[in-house]
């Protein structure tokens, strides 16, 4: 129908006749002329209509309103002076209307498009509005050029893309899975795949070698900014490989995707190991684009005066005594504001938090009289204060401490407003520990798969469980964790000492993981992989706050599509088919 795209349009198109289509963006009437603006997928051209050229394309203009789709034929002229308008591409010029055909007529949009304080739900509703205007287009078109620099990048590389199955069994990456009903064998499930680790395994012991996939993922989980319940990885495995092999795969996989979208990052990326992540940030997923570490002063606590302090400070292995400088903290800081943040990390469960300020004169604060000057000076040092600088303290639980310590951290630089825009800081997280103990539970850290770290002998070796390391490795943008991966497990006889130090039975492996198990009696070679969130990717890139913001059809936090109201109740007949009735219950709340 068109001639051209409005951005293709410009001063050297005047003369000619041209015939643009799109929607109405917006319209005025100025007694005589009408002027509209028209836009198409990502640039708006100003149509003129003049009833003195054309009365038949003025009078439809008449009836023309906003998102009206329309196709224009006219003259491209230069636009009189002062009128030009350099935000757009096509601001030098304007069409005069030849031909005005009005292919569809619109009703009043339910919200105005370009306003960002719109509530969330009628966005959501109407989200195929919403993906007109210029921000998402401008997402999506990054999104696509992403996930097209990831295939050229992994083809170059010899990686074979392929597709696993989506109706399938559960394989568990730590959430709720979502099920479907089979109607051939009645009270049988398959489970919507949590991410295609297992399928990608046997890939490896089906000899492809390199393996990847943009793969959609399930996770029938709670939800937060940063999550949906249906996501895209960019999932990869190889064979042969150790970590760093994966490492130098993944690096020159993210340096092309964000290069093709026209952002400089370094070829490498700074590591860190897990425990120092733990132990200075209070977190597995640092955002490195501040610095406010923690160090460890529990030595100097375990001498003071103070019961409670020292008491903590005899157990060193369960806790922790952290101090968190902040620099010039004392001048930015009121004596309020800084009794007011042991509210904060109460909110974390935290007992108090103790701080002292860097004046002058020395150190002062309400605990520096229960340290000997020798030991304030050794603070002094320790955390290396000058004059201006406050610092605050967290005693108690090793978790604790570090978990209200780590979100602390994060909200006095968010407060201080120290964290720069538009840098990527990138950081590998190595050397995860294979278990968490939680409520008496073994759960694996990224999952049952992953190789834990092995004596010489090829024996896992540790007395405490929890302090067993595994060949596992994050890779963390500016704070969120944009991906993960491991070597992995390929003997038969680990993968099963796995299982048993997890909790889980001989009967219960062999049933939900029986398939993997006999794949790594027939030859599985040795392997190892990663996924990247893509959207995560295309959200940290893109700057935005939420990730339903580059998911084309996004679901609401309560796992809802308020475009087609899914999920929703299915006919009677369809349960029956399916063998299942659906039992009354309390909503989830
Ligand atoms: P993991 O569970 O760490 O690893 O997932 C990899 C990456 O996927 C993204 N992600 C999500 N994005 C949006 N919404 C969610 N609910 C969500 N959950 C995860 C994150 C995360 O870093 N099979 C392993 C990978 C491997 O070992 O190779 C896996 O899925 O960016």
């Amino acid at each position: 129908m068109r001639t051209h795209y409005c951005a293709e349009v410009n001063e050297t198109h005047i003369g000619q006749e041209i015939t643009v289509a799109g929607w109405v963006a917006s319209r005025r009437d100025h007694g005589g002329l009408i002027f509209i603006d028209l836009r198409d997928k990502d640039e708006v051209i100003q149509l003129v209509c003049d009833p003195a050229d054309n009365a038949e394309a003025h009078k439809l203009a008449e009836e023309v309103r906003d998102q009206f789709v329309l196709v224009a034929t006219g003259k491209m002229r230069a636009r009189g002076e002062g009128l030009e308008n350099p935000k757009l591409k096509t601001g030098k010029v304007e069409m005069v209307v030849d031909k005005l055909v009005i292919e569809n007529r619109s009703k009043p949009m339910p919200f105005e498009l370009n306003d960002d304080k719109v509530n969330e739900e009628i966005k959501l509703k109407y989200r195929y509005l919403e993906l007109r205007t210029q921000k998402s287009y401008d997402i999506f078109k990054l999104r696509s050029k992403a996930t097209i620099a990831a295939r050229n990048v992994l083809d170059e590389l010899d990686f074979l893309e392929v597709e696993t199955p989506i109706i399938t069994k559960s394989t568990p990456e730590g959430a709720r899975d979502y099920l479907v009903p089979s109607r051939v064998h009645n009270g049988e499930f398959y489970a919507l795949p949590q991410s295609p680790q297992l399928f990608k395994q046997l890939l490896m012991v089906g000899g492809f070698d390199r393996y990847f996939q943009i793969a959609k993922c399930f996770r029938d989980e709670d939800l937060r900014a940063d999550r949906q319940p249906e996501f895209t990885q960019i999932d990869v495995e190889m064979s042969f490989c150790n970590q760093e092999d994966v490492i130098a795969v993944a690096e020159k996989l993210i340096h092309n995707i964000f290069d093709k979208c026209g952002y400089k990052i370094p070829t490498k990326f700074t590591r860190m190991a897990y425990t120092d992540a733990m132990e200075k940030y209070g977190s597995d997923k640092p955002d490195m684009r501040y610095d406010l570490a923690m160090v460890d002063v529990i030595d100097i606590f375990a001498r003071c005066d103070n019961e409670i302090f020292s008491n903590i400070a005899k157990d060193t292995k369960s806790n922790r005594i952290k101090a968190l400088k902040v620099p010039k903290g004392d001048e930015i800081f009121s004596k309020r504001q800084m009794k007011g943040f042991e509210d904060y990390v109460r909110k974390f469960g935290a007992s108090g938090l103790g701080y002292f300020q860097m004046k002058e004169d020395g150190l002062k604060g309400p605990l520096t009289k229960f340290f000997t000057d020798e030991d304030i000076q050794a603070i002094v040092e320790r955390c290396e204060l000058e004059v201006g600088d406050a610092v605050f303290f967290g005693a108690g639980d090793k978790k604790l401490v570090l978990d209200y310590m780590g979100r602390f951290r994060i909200y006095l630089a968010e407060i201080m407003d120290i964290i720069p825009q538009d840098v990527f800081e990138f950081l590998w997280v190595m050397d995860f520990p294979m278990f968490e103990v939680e409520d008496g539970k073994t759960k694996a850290m990224h999952h049952a798969f992953t190789m834990p770290e092995l004596d010489e002998n090829g024996n896992i070796a540790c007395d405490d469980i929890e302090d067993l390391k595994s060949v596992a490795y994050d890779i963390v943008l500016n704070g969120t964790e944009l991906g993960g991966g491991s070597i992995r497990i390929h003997k038969e006889d680990l993968q099963k000492e796995i299982f048993k130090l997890m909790g889980i039975s001989d009967e219960e492996a062999q049933e939900k993981f029986g398939f993997l198990l006999e794949a790594f009696k027939y030859g599985a070679p040795p392997h190892g992989g990663f996924a990247l969130g893509l959207d995560r990717l295309i959200m940290l890139m893109t700057g935005t706050e939420s990730i339903r913001e580059v998911i084309a059809f996004p679901k609401t936090q309560k796992a809802q599509c308020l475009l087609t109201h899914a999920p929703s109740p299915v006919e009677d007949e369809q349960l029956k088919e399916l063998s299942l009735r659906i039992r009354k219950q309390a909503p989830i709340a």
